[in-house]
C-alpha cells in the first residue's frame, strides 16, 4: 500500500492499531484549525514548491511538489527498528532499549517529549507574518517549508504522546494546540519561543543558532532508552539540517550584499551604507550576540539535579553519546563551570551529572563556531577588515550561575554602569530594529531579491533560482 494514500500518511501501521489511529484523526481537524488561526498569514491559497517527507530511505525520503500548505500531508515517520539496540548510557547500560515507558520514568519522558513538542508550533507562531516582508520566492518557500516541517515536528511529538502516555497523552495534545508564542495568559513553555521574530535578519539568525539548539536537543533525545523516541528524532534531523542551511545562507547572502556595496561606496560608514540600503556589519554583528544569547539559555542551568536524572535513567544522552570514550555511567566524572566571584569569571568544578547541561551548550557552541567562520570567509574574500564573532558565553544571560552577570561579549566583567553606557553597542538598539524593519518588502517576482541580500549560489531542488517557487493564484 501506498503511504500516501493514508489520511495520515505513517510507517508505523497506525491501520493496525485503531484506537490510536482514531484518537489522532481526532487531533488532526484540532491541528489544521490552528495551522490555518497561526500559521503563516495570508498563504492559504498559495501553491508552494515544498518537500514533503514520504519514508524514511536515505535516498528517496522526501519528494518535491506544488502544495497548498493547509492541505500538505504531516507524517509519522520513525527510523527502522534495531532489534539488537541497548540502552547505551545510565544506570540502564546495557539492557534492551525499552519500547514502552518505564513506568518510574513516566512523567519524566512526558515533560521531556511535551517540551520539544512546544518549540515546533511555537516557531511557526513566531514566523508567521515574515511571509509578507519575503525578499524573494526563493527565501518565502524557504520560510514555508521551515514551516510545515515544524509542524510534522509536533506531529513527531503527539504521536508518542498518543501513543504511549495514554488519557494524559492526548490532554498534553491539545494543550500544544492552545499554547501561544508571546501570549501573557498562555506562553509557550521556553522563553525564546516566546520572543519575537520581526524581520528576515532575526529570522535567518533564528534558524541558524535556536534551530541548531533543536539539532543537540534531537541529538540527545536520539541516544533515550525510549527507542520509540530515539527513532522519531533521528528522523526530524533529517529536515532539521536543511532549517540550519536556510538560516545560514541566509545571514551569509546578507553579508555578501552588504560587502559588496561596501566596496562600490568604498566605505564601512554606517549612515552611508544605511542609506544604500544594506545592512551594515556591526548590527548584524548585534543581531548575532542577541541570537546566540538567548539561544545558550535553551539549554538550561548550568547545575541541574534534572539534567542528571534524565542522563541517569537513560532518558536524555548527550550529544554522540556512542563515540564517547567514557564509562557513559558518569558517576565519578567532574566538569567546569563558570562563575562570577569578586569581579571575574572563575571555574568551577562540579560533578559531570550535574553539568550535562553545560556539556551540551559547550558542544552547541563548538559546532555554532563553524558557521561563523564561513560567514567571515565572505567577508574576507571581499577585502573587507572585519570580522563577525561569537559572544563570549557569559554575554546576556538570563539563566544558570552567570544569569544577569554583567559581561561584555569579550568576556569581561563590567560594573552595571558599565555594561549599560555600552549595551547598545553589543545589542540590538530600537534604533537598530527600526532601520532593519524599515528595509523590509515584498519581492515577489521570480528571480529578483531585496536590495539587502544577495541570491542564492543555487536553487532548491536543482531548479534554477529563478524558479516559480510559490504560485498566488
Ligand atoms: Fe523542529
Ligand atoms: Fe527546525
Amino acid at each position: 500500500m501506498n503511504i500516501m494514500n493514508e489520511n495520515i500518511p505513517n510507517n508505523v501501521d497506525l491501520a493496525g492499531d485503531r484506537t490510536l489511529q482514531r484518537a489522532l484523526e481526532q487531533w488532526q481537524p484540532d491541528f489544521v484549525s490552528w495551522w490555518k488561526e497561526m500559521g503563516p498569514l495570508g498563504s492559504q491559497a498559495y501553491d508552494v514548491y515544498l518537500r514533503t517527507a514520504v519514508g524514511v530511505d536515505a535516498e528517496g525520503w522526501a519528494r518535491y511538489n506544488y502544495v497548498r500548505m493547509p492541505d500538505y500531508r504531516w507524517g509519522i515517520f520513525l527510523m527502522p527498528r534495531d532489534e539488537q539496540r541497548k540502552v547505551n548510557f545510565g544506570e540502564h547500560l546495557g539492557e534492551p532499549a525499552w519500547q514502552d515507558v518505564p513506568g518510574e520514568h513516566r512523567a519524566n519522558l512526558r515533560r521531556i517529549i511535551v517540551t520539544q513538542g512546544d518549540t515546533e508550533p511555537a516557531s511557526v507562531e513566531q514566523q508567521r507574518h515574515l511571509g509578507l516582508t519575503a525578499p524573494s520566492l526563493y527565501d518565502l518557500r524557504n520560510l514555508f517549508q521551515v514551516n510545515v516541517e515544524e509542524g510534522r515536528h509536533l506531529w513527531a511529538m503527539v504521536y508518542l504522546l498518543h501513543k504511549y502516555f495514554g488519557r494524559d497523552g492526548r490532554e498534553e495534545g491539545e494543550a500544544l494546540l492552545e499554547r501561544r508564542s508571546g501570549q501573557r495568559d498562555n506562553p509557550r513553555i521556553l522563553q525564546a519561543f516566546n520572543e519575537e521574530t520581526p524581520d528576515w535578519l532575526s529570522f535567518f539568525m533564528f534558524t541558524y543558532f535556536t534551530d541548531r539548539d533543536g539539532k543537540f536537543q534531537l541529538c540527545a533525545l536520539a541516544e533515550s532508552g525510549f527507542d520509540p523516541l530515539a527513532r522519531t528524532t533521528r528522523f526530524m534531523l533529517t529536515e532539521e539540517a536543511h532549517h540550519m542551511f536556510v538560516g545560514e545562507s541566509g545571514v551569509s547572502r546578507i553579508v555578501q550584499r552588504t560587502c559588496q556595496v561596501m566596496n562600490e561606496l568604498k566605505t564601512d560608514d554606517v549612515s552611508k551604507l544605511r542609506a544604500a540600503g544594506v545592512i551594515d556589519l556591526p548590527t548584524i554583528q548585534r543581531y548575532l550576540n542577541l541570537h546566540f544569547s538567548v539561544t545558550i539559555d535553551l539549554f538550561g542551568a548550568d547545575e541541574s539535579s534534572n539534567a542528571a536524572t534524565f542522563f541517569s535513567s537513560g532518558l536524555k544522552g548527550r550529544f554522540e553519546e556512542g563515540k564517547r570514550a567514557d564509562d557513559h555511567v558518569l558517576k565519578s566524572d567532574s566538569y567546569k563551570i563558570l562563575q562570577v566571584r569578586d569581579g571575574a569569571l572563575v571555574e568551577k568544578e562540579v560533578p559531570l551529572l550535574n553539568a550535562l547541561n553545560e556539556v551540551l551548550r559547550d558542544d552547541y557552541i563548538r559546532d555554532s563556531a563553524g558557521g561563523v567562520e564561513r560567514w567571515n570567509r565572505v567577508i574576507e574574500k571581499a577585502g573587507v577588515p572585519f570580522r563577525l564573532r561569537l559572544p563570549h558565553k557569559a554575554f546576556h544571560r538570563r539563566i544558570g550561575t552567570l544569569a544577569g552577570a554583567p559581561v561584555s561579549p569579550d568576556g569581561r566583567v563590567l560594573t552595571q554602569a558599565e555594561w549599560d553606557a555600552a549595551v547598545d553597542g553589543w545589542l540590538p538598539s530600537e534604533a537598530d530594529r527600526a532601520f532593519v524593519r524599515s528595509l523590509m518588502g515584498r519581492v515577489v517576482e521570480p528571480g529578483k531579491f531585496a536590495n539587502w541580500v544577495a541570491p542564492p549560489a543555487s536553487g532548491i531542488n536543482r531548479q534554477p533560482v529563478n524558479f516559480e517557487y510559490v504560485r498566488f493564484n
